[in-house]
């Protein structure tokens, strides 16, 4: 068998989608959510071994509304918060080809042909782009952040916390890859094959055919494999998925990726499992109560590489990751904790928004039997958090093939991916992702001088919640077909076209992120003209100020417009 094919579990998710577009124009509101919560399980880079998850990926942030907000639990997962303060300056200052692409009468005059611009800068580099090219501005925006190297940016505290778990010098940081990189080193590379979901230009931004924003930090595992620089090494940056977007949910996300690798031709004897157990006995042992009730590998739902790998090796390699993993998270949460603890204990009158159980309760962490392209077997670990178990990362036993190509047939080891903002959510109580691309200094000051002196940690205490104001937009899609896949920022979207990523794009590029959220709350079909109609409703709230009722119109009259200009839509 060809080790580096996905299992069935993705084939019967993109059956189960297809099945969904069929019947959804059928149905009324009520139906189509239960449908587009089912759309959201897509998840481009693995296959949990849970059914109908709709918390799926971990190793970005999704879910923790729900945790730290339970009443606003119940979204439909097409329920998008969208982002970053739209202003018209920041539209402005984009480059001069950026602009030309988007003004609006090139939109208006050639409706039908995406625009893109010819050239982009990203990093100081220039890209050449194609057809394939569908990265917002807002997006190209944002990647010269790189919010996990900002002193004192809660994703960069977390950063150095995971650090601290994984210390050199068997641990090397690699903490500013450049996020464009090819489409061979984000999937190739690592196994995934031609047409695997996640390489759909509906979820990822292309600037061309063979050039991306990285989906994951894995994009660079091969490199590092190949280098051979140390025994093990962490990997932080920027990574970018097109994805529905709410309150856990931003475009651009920040994930940490670890590695750690031994060679049978240097251990002594050649005995590779011996190796690792002494290196997981040199590990600090922990208190924390781990549920790992799935067996060390399974021949069908999580297989050993057996051609390959001795049972022996991979279950001393995966118990080094377990352990590795386990401390990490042990760590975060004891700072979790005691961050806690210190707040209520403050006498100063601030309120503290952590309960007494969640500072006294021990935590509870399990392993669950998960999939990836390059690593079997896999796991996720969830940990147990305000009464719900959450996903923090992925990992496993890397494929073979990747070090046998990179490096070496003598070569075995683990990897895992984390996303930092999640962590970042949960270590700190932010309870909305759009905070994190924040510059008001309410925000940013409540960190400062943690990351030197991490006792200093404390809760975010947040700032005022300003008003909602909800304004729907109702409109005909062009063409009478049902629902397809398909991404691009450009203009004229036909219903065959649509997919309501390429409508949150836009929302978030007329709105920014004065638009908490974006939900489908109506749609249908025509039964006479075979017309596709949709109605969303978008949430305006500032974190900032109350907005007026005049510029949530004149925000949702900008939004009006985009959709016309860029979707081709038709307003009703
Ligand atoms: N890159 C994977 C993701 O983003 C996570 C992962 C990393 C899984 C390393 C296994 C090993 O989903």
């Amino acid at each position: 068998m060809d080790t580096w094919r996905i299992r069935v579990g993705w084939i019967d998710k993109v059956k189960f989608e297809m099945a969904i577009q069929v019947i959804r124009p059928f149905f009324l509101s009520g139906i189509t959510q239960i449908a587009n919560r089912a759309r959201g399980l897509r998840f481009p880079h693995h296959q949990a071994s849970k059914s109908l998850n709709p918390d799926y990926s971990m190793v970005r942030p999704r879910g923790i509304a729900n945790a730290l907000w339970p009443r606003v639990g119940g979204r439909s997962n097409i329920a998008l918060v969208v982002q970053r303060g739209s202003r018209v300056s920041r539209l402005l200052a984009q480059p001069p080809c950026w602009r030309a692409a988007y003004s609006s009468d090139a939109a208006r005059s050639r409706p039908d042909v995406a625009t893109h611009p010819q050239t982009v800068e990203i990093n100081g580099n220039k890209y050449t782009t194609d057809p394939w090219f569908n990265v917002s501005s807002t997006v190209l925006s944002l990647t010269s952040r790189k919010l996990h190297l900002q002193k004192d940016h809660p994703v960069a505290i977390t950063r150095k916390i995971v650090e601290s778990v994984f210390p050199p010098p068997t641990y090397r940081y690699y903490n500013d890859f450049d996020p464009v990189v090819s489409t061979y080193e984000n999937f190739d590379s690592l196994g995934f094959p031609p047409d695997h979901p996640g390489r759909a230009r509906s979820d990822t931004y292309y600037i061309n055919k063979d050039t991306l924003l990285r989906t994951h930090t894995s994009a660079h595992e091969a490199e590092l494999f190949r280098a051979g620089a140390s025994g093990g090494f962490l990997i932080s940056g920027d990574v970018y998925r097109r994805d529905e977007v709410d309150r856990s949910h931003y475009p651009v996300f920040h994930q940490m990726e670890g590695a750690r690798v031994w060679d049978r031709n240097t251990v002594p004897n050649g005995d590779l499992a011996a190796a690792v157990l002494q290196d997981l006995d040199r590990l600090p042992k922990h208190n924390m109560t781990v549920e790992d009730p799935s067996p060390p590998s399974h021949p069908d739902r999580n297989p050993l590489q057996a051609e390959h790998h001795t049972p022996e090796e991979a279950a001393a390699v995966a118990a080094h990751l377990k352990r590795s993993l386990e401390l990490m998270v042990n760590e975060i949460f004891s700072r979790a904790k005691a961050a806690a603890t210190a707040a209520a204990g403050a006498k100063n009158g601030t309120t503290t928004t952590t309960t007494a159980a969640e500072r006294t309760e021990p935590l509870r962490v399990r392993w669950v039997e998960a999939s990836f392209p390059f690593t079997s077997p896999s796991w996720e670990l969830e940990v147990f958090y305000q009464g719900d178990w959450l996903e923090v990362l992925g990992c496993g036993v890397s494929k073979h093939e990747l070090h046998a190509h990179a490096s070496g047939p003598s070569r075995m080891g683990w990897a895992f991916g984390i996303g930092l903002e999640r962590i970042a959510m949960l270590l700190f109580r932010i309870p909305d992702i759009r905070l994190f691309w924040s510059r008001d200094v309410r925000f940013l000051s409540q960190f400062r001088g943690v990351e030197d002196d991490l006792a200093r940690l404390r809760p975010f205490v947040p700032f005022s919640k300003y008003p909602a104001c909800y304004r729907d937009v109702s409109f005909w899609l062009r063409g009478a077909s049902a629902a397809g896949g398909g991404g691009g920022a450009g203009a004229g979207k036909a219903a065959a076209d649509w997919h309501g990523n390429d409508l949150m794009e836009v929302v978030r590029d007329a709105a920014g992120d004065c638009v908490e959220d974006v939900r489908l709350v109506d749609e249908f079909v025509h039964p006479a003209t075979g017309r596709r109609s949709m109605c969303y409703r978008i949430n305006y709230r500032s974190l900032e100020k109350t907005l007026t009722n005049a510029e949530a119109n004149e925000m949702h009259g900008r939004v009006t417009r985009a959709l016309v200009e860029r979707l081709g839509v038709e307003v009703r």
